[in-house]
């Protein structure tokens, strides 16, 4: 099957899939208001329905899907639907990303369904600042949820922290010894002045190669891994042979190879972080369409697409938040937290 490829020549590989909009944490750069609109809970696709977007979009190249949120295991029985995407031997990659709070008790039954691989948000190591950042008093469990995780022995376990100057800048290198202690790969992530980060300034920003400096600074000379994924984050390796990763969105964003697309809980389907509509599956799903009437038009919407959000971010003279209040309370799928982090 020839490839469908979008006007830059970018392949259809990647699907991220939002299977809810909530959450149990309130972190600081992806919900600090106080309060939410949330998306009515009728429109939210049931498992049948995700999954059969999943083989029209299977179909079409996609061969990787990642379950997201809100809180992706905040969604009822989600090892119900890992066991039906597991069925499909055209995904050759199903992974999660979560804020572990709800990890320990589900890890095992996770990897029972089928899950491959997990990524765990960690932006500190101690319970007082993960409460000021978070709102929430559950830093205990997410370290459980981790361990659990472990144990359950998915084959990769990544952790991913927002680095955010002075909130967690000072932790750069525990969080990495704690990743090796762990057998785990850290990606430090710049903040992102994406839909709903309302408190974005670039003051806060830690950039990549502020990053790279002060690890240099500590470690030594550190080189870069090449690899020729698609992947968001660049790999690095300190002298003693640590790999870490960096995710450079905000100073050296990587829209030149992106493959990726998102689905929300309401079947909204984005062709970028920042795009600002998406596609309506949801409609066409229950309105009656055949897959191949789906099929057609996300294929002609990937076909048309010319995002480069992330570059078009970096081009800009002054730099502030993508979405305002006012803006997230008319569209609450301009939300991060709903198009999956
Ligand atoms: P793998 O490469 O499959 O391990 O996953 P990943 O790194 O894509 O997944 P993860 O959910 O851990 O993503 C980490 C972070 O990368 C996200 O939380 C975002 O901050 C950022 N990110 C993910 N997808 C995109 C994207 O499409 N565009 C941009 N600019 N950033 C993204
Ligand atoms: N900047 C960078 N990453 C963000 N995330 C959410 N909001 C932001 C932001 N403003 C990502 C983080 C978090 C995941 C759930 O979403 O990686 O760990
Ligand atoms: Fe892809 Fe858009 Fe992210 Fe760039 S900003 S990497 S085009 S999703």
């Amino acid at each position: 099957m020839a490839p469908l490829l979008d006007t830059f020549r970018r392949p259809l590989r990647n699907l991220r899939l939002s299977v809810t909009d909530r959450c149990n944490l309130r972190c600081a750069y992806c919900m600090p208001e106080e309060e939410y609109a949330w998306l009515p809970r009728g429109d939210v696709l049931t498992f049948e329905e995700i999954v059969r977007l999943v083989d029209v979009f299977t179909g079409l190249g996609v061969e990787r899907v990642r379950l997201t949120g809100g809180e992706p295991l905040a969604r009822r029985d989600l090892p119900e639907l890992l066991r039906l995407l597991a069925r499909r031997p055209a995904l050759r990659d199903i992974a999660l990303t979560t804020n572990g709070t709800l990890l320990a008790e589900q890890a095992g039954a996770l990897r029972a369904a089928g899950l491959h691989r997990v990524t765990v948000s960690l932006d500190t190591l101690d319970p007082e600042r993960f409460r000021r950042l978070t709102r929430r008093a559950s830093h205990g469990q997410v370290l459980e949820g981790i361990a659990a995780a472990r144990a359950a022995g998915f084959a990769a376990l990544k952790l991913d922290t927002v680095v955010l100057r002075g909130t967690n800048d000072d932790e750069l290198v525990p969080l990495l010894e704690y990743a090796r202690s762990i057998g785990a790969e850290l990606r430090y992530i710049e903040y992102m002045d994406v839909g709903g980060a309302t408190r974005w300034s670039p003051e806060q920003v830690v950039s990549r190669r502020e990053i790279l400096d002060r690890l240099a600074a500590r470690y030594g000379p550190i080189d870069a891994v090449h690899d020729d994924s698609s992947a968001p984050a660049d790999l690095f390796r300190l002298p003693d042979g640590l790999v870490f990763g960096i995710i450079s969105s905000t100073t050296q964003p990587f829209c030149a190879t992106c493959d990726r697309s998102r689905l929300t809980a309401d079947g909204h389907w984005f062709l970028c972080l920042y795009a600002r509509d998406g596609l309506d599956l949801r409609a066409l799903l229950r309105g009656g369409a055949d897959d191949a009437a789906i099929r057609d038009a996300i294929a002609a919407a990937w076909r048309a697409r010319t995002d480069r959000g992330a570059e078009d971010r970096l081009a800009l003279h002054q730099r502030g938040p993508m979405a305002s209040l006012a803006d997230l309370r008319a569209d609450p799928r301009l939300e991060m937290h709903t198009r999956g982090g």
